[in-house]
């Protein structure tokens, strides 16, 4: 069974948004409720755990009630640190959970296609992650100095989500907490135990919300879909 975690215990600081940004409507519809109900659709997806910060439990716990599908949710306190967070959620996984995917709850506009490629990766070769070909030159500065351009053509952007056999994430959770080694996704800790992680191609529209213009784009992204859909 495949379960999947949502952090989203962020406090949305650049989106200006005077509260957690996952709570904020995009098209009629709230941020966390568009991630959740991703997944909640997708076959062979047994359970939902969303890590949210204290003062949002009561508020994600009544919006999840009210919506249909999304009752059995589980709702557990998030920590700092993304990473913590997800460690806390970590902690009421099924017994029956062999495979979890983390999927950040700011990502709405994720497809089905995305999430089956990473699920079936993650039981094909035990780590598997949805990124793109990066369309920017990257470089490397310090102190305002470029100091590197590393090579574009082998550069990919990573996003969620990220899908892992349960023991190799718990492993390399367990690495991280005992050399206090902070990540900025889930991937890394596992790549420190020398476990090959296949990234697959996911789609450019899979945008995390960060800054306040993400919204109208998030929003052009929908229209879109509903359009080649009538
Ligand atoms: N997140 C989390 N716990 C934290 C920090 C972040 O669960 N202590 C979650 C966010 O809620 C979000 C995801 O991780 O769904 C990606 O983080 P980010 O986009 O950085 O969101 P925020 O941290 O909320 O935004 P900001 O960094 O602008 O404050
Ligand atoms: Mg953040």
């Amino acid at each position: 069974m495949t379960s999947v975690i949502f952090p989203a215990a962020g406090v949305g600081k650049r989106m200006h948004a005077g509260q957690n940004k996952v709570f904020m409507e995009v098209a009629g519809l709230p941020v966390l409720v568009r991630s959740l109900m991703a997944f909640a659709t997708c076959p062979g997806i047994g359970q939902l755990i969303v890590a949210i910060g204290s003062a949002d439990i009561d508020r994600a716990r009544s919006l999840l009630n009210s919506i249909t599908g999304l009752g059995k949710c589980i709702v557990v306190e998030g920590g700092s640190e993304r990473q913590y967070s997800i460690r806390n959620a970590m902690k009421v996984l099924s017994d029956d959970a062999d495979i979890v995917l983390v999927h950040d709850a700011a990502r709405p506009l994720v497809s089905r296609k995305t999430i089956e490629a990473v699920k079936s990766g993650a039981i094909k070769y035990g780590a598997c992650i949805a990124a793109v070909p990066e369309k920017n030159t990257i470089k490397v500065v310090d102190d305002g100095l470029v100091v590197a351009t590393p090579d574009r053509s082998r550069l990919w952007a990573v996003q969620t989500p990220q899908g892992f056999r349960r023991d190799i994430l718990e492993e390399a959770y367990k690495k991280a907490e005992e050399d206090g080694f902070l990540g900025t996704d889930d991937a890394s800790l596992v790549e420190r135990l020398g476990i090959g992680v296949h990234a697959i191609m996911s789609d450019y529209s899979n945008i995390k919300l960060t800054t306040p213009e993400d919204i109208p784009i998030a929003e052009s992204i929908l229209a879109r879909r509903q359009e080649e859909k009538s």
